[in-house]
């Protein structure tokens, strides 16, 4: 009981461990990227409008575009807006898992 106990606290703590690193000024994940986003993308409105953002590369592209188009937003170059997009299709795209897994038909109670 106690070895499983453990094994179960190192799967979670593990898990948590697991997480992403969030900078705390802007709310953005600490991973490959996140200081050209940062740099670009927190001039004109809180970094926070990107991270509530989700969306996969084409509709941040789409977005881009529109700030582009609209809203001054300057153009980058193709290897700036390469970094800015695989940035934020990895870490802010559409999660596909929105529940939790169906709980397995053996630990259901027994109907009646
Ligand atoms: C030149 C100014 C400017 C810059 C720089 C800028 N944006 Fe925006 N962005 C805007 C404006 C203006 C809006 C509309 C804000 C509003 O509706 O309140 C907006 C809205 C957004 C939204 C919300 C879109 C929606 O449909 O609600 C997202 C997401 C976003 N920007 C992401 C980004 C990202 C990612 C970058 C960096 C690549 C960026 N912005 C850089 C001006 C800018």
């Amino acid at each position: 009981m106690r070895s499983i106990l453990a094994a179960l606290l190192l799967v979670l703590s593990s898990a948590v461990n697991a997480e992403a690193e969030v900078d705390p000024a802007t709310g953005l994940i600490v991973a490959e990227g996140w200081q050209t986003v940062r740099a670009h993308c927190g001039g004109c409105h809180s970094h926070k409008l990107v991270t509530a953002q989700r969306g996969n590369r084409e509709t941040w592209l789409a977005m881009i575009r529109w700030m582009q188009e609209t809203q001054n937003l300057w153009q980058f170059d193709a290897a700036t807006e390469t970094t800015i997009l695989d940035y934020l299709a990895t870490h802010y795209s559409p999660s596909p898992v929105r529940r939790r897994a169906p709980i397995p038909p053996a630990l259901m109670p027994a109907s009646q």
